[in-house]
């Protein structure tokens, strides 16, 4: 059972990097945390002003949960490595994003890592999540509204394209959900601000 640990060590390493800040560094930014919503994540590395840096930070924090899935379900076989371990692999970067052992375990929220994950559990529930996600954005305005309505339906539409319930791989629905659920509650001050009217929309600068 050495190999499953090491993936997930693995894993929750790479997601434990915490692009936003480390893209801002390189590229003379200032820290994400120390402004907007403090959150580093590429929606508040968009409020910079600066929209290369957002979307680097969006693909590479996208990236390294996608990353460790696809590895798994690539070459795991040979190490005997199975469902179990992808649907761990994923939860670990997601988790890494969440606590990063490299920043003090202070991270972002998990929206683009649980993208990055979710599109490596299964291309089509990865497009339905980010057809859902870019239609609340659109509508709304709302980063946040985008990402939770999204974390919420995720799981749903994966048990729907399964076929049936029984059918879908338990440990990938448990890991979804379980994102999910992290997903919201790293939201609670979004949702707050939501409730209050006093979210900041979409690519508005900071203050
Ligand atoms: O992707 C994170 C987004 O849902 C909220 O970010 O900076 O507005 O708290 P932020």
């Amino acid at each position: 059972a050495v190999y499953p640990f090491l993936a997930t060590l693995l894993a929750y390493l790479i997601g434990s990097l915490s692009f936003a800040v480390l893209v801002s560094r390189v590229m003379g930014l200032s820290d994400p945390r120390t402004y907007g919503s403090n959150n580093p994540g590429a929606t508040n590395v968009l409020r910079s002003g600066n929209k290369a840096a957002a979307v680097l930070t969006l693909l590479l924090d996208a990236f390294k949960g996608w990353l460790p899935v696809v590895a798994v379900k690539w070459w795991g076989e040979a190490w005997g490595l199975g469902d179990g371990t992808v649907a761990l692999v994923g939860l670990a970067a997601f988790l890494g994003h969440l606590y990063p052992v490299f920043f003090g375990f202070k991270g972002g929220k998990g929206v683009a890592t649980a993208a990055g994950v979710i599109l490596a559990f299964n291309p089509w529930l990865g497009l339905a999540s980010l057809a859902t996600w870019l239609i609340i954005a659109v509508f709304f305005r709302y980063s946040s509204l985008a990402s939770i309505v999204t974390a919420v339906f995720a799981p749903f539409f994966f048990l729907l394209g399964s076929g049936s319930v029984w059918d879908a791989p338990r440990a990938l629905v448990v890991s979804l959900a379980l994102m999910g659920l992290f997903l919201v509650w790293r939201h609670a001050e979004n949702i707050n601000r939501l409730i209050a009217g006093k979210e900041s929309k979409l690519g508005s600068k900071k203050s």
